[in-house]
């Protein structure tokens, strides 16, 4: 890990994935080992150009290189979306706190994720996959808007399902003629039955009005909001608690967040924002 939290070190874009339409994975090795938890974020700089915080979407096993999803949303993520095998970039951090996966020995872990919130989600599956028999199961229910919109597809279709203690199912918006699964927003998928709450902890990442709608859900279900695990994202400057672009109620976000339970942060206003 670099020696200043502050200092970003350099890292080499060694391979890009297409993922959907307006995302791509960009395979990052950095110019040091560089660890970081699962659940917490990186700045990434393309040099001259500028920053944006990103969560790591490959496990925190593999030091020597790093994967970051990144979906197009405005200047930084377009000039990225152009950048070719070989540009150099800056990562600074790791940021902010990750899941406490101790808290989740031997439950039931329920994760319900959508659209690029599947980045977080996809180094958390891989961690919790690779000590499976830590866990009671991982139970996951994934929305995207259309079939070629879902990320990850090869393992998402393929090997994840076949991990033992996995359950994994998928739900779109809008289906094509070669989609035989579920057409809904996610919450359609959310079953009282899926994990037994009892012995069970949520984790939700994707786009604010879903998080906020499977939340609801995931209340109704009896799941109590110390147990429903949120990844947080807003606005983002410095990254280090110092700028205050980041505030939510009396917490920063980089620094606090960007995981919450929903019991720290449900008496705020504008969480979904
Ligand atoms: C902790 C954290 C982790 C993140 N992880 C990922 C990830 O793994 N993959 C990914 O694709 N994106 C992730 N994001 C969102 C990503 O940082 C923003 O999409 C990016 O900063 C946009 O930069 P830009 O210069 O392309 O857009 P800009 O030109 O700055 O803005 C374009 C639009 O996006 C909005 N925006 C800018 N920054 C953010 C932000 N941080 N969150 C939400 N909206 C924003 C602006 O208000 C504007 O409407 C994460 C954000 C945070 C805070
Ligand atoms: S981004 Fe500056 S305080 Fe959080």
């Amino acid at each position: 890990m670099t020696a200043n939290l502050y200092q970003p070190i350099s890292g080499e874009i060694v391979e890009i994935i297409d993922e959907s339409p307006t995302i791509k994975s960009f395979v990052v090795v950095p110019a040091e080992e560089f660890k970081f938890e699962t659940g917490q974020f990186v700045e990434l700089t393309l040099p001259g150009e500028g920053e944006a915080p990103f969560t790591p979407s490959s496990s925190p096993a593999d030091t020597e290189k790093m994967e970051i999803t990144i979906m197009k949303a405005g200047r930084v993520t377009s000039l990225l979306h152009e950048c070719g095998k070989g540009q150099m970039v800056g990562i600074r951090g790791p940021y902010g706190n990750g899941y406490p996966l101790e808290d989740y020995l031997g439950k039931e872990i329920y994760i319900v994720g959508g659209g690029v919130g599947l980045a977080p989600i996809r180094s958390l599956f891989l961690t919790l996959t690779d000590r499976i028999g830590d866990f009671k199961s991982v139970v996951c229910r994934f929305g995207a808007r259309t079939p070629a919109d879902f990320i990850y597809k090869n393992t998402l279709f393929g090997a994840w399902r076949e991990i033992d203690g996995v359950d994994i199912k998928l739900t779109v918006d809008n289906a094509d003629d070669n989609w035989t699964g579920n057409v809904g927003v996610v919450t359609t998928i959310l079953k009282p039955d899926d994990v037994n709450v009892k012995e069970a902890v949520a984790v939700v990442c994707g786009p604010p009005i879903m998080m906020k709608f499977a939340t609801l859900k995931l209340l109704e279900y009896g799941f109590g909001p110390e147990r429903i695990y949120l990844s947080m994202e807003k606005n983002m400057s410095c990254g280090i608690g110092k700028c205050g672009h980041c505030m939510l109620g009396k917490y920063y976000v980089c620094k606090d967040g960007p995981v919450f339970t929903y019991e720290q942060i449900k008496g705020y206003r504008n969480i979904w924002d």
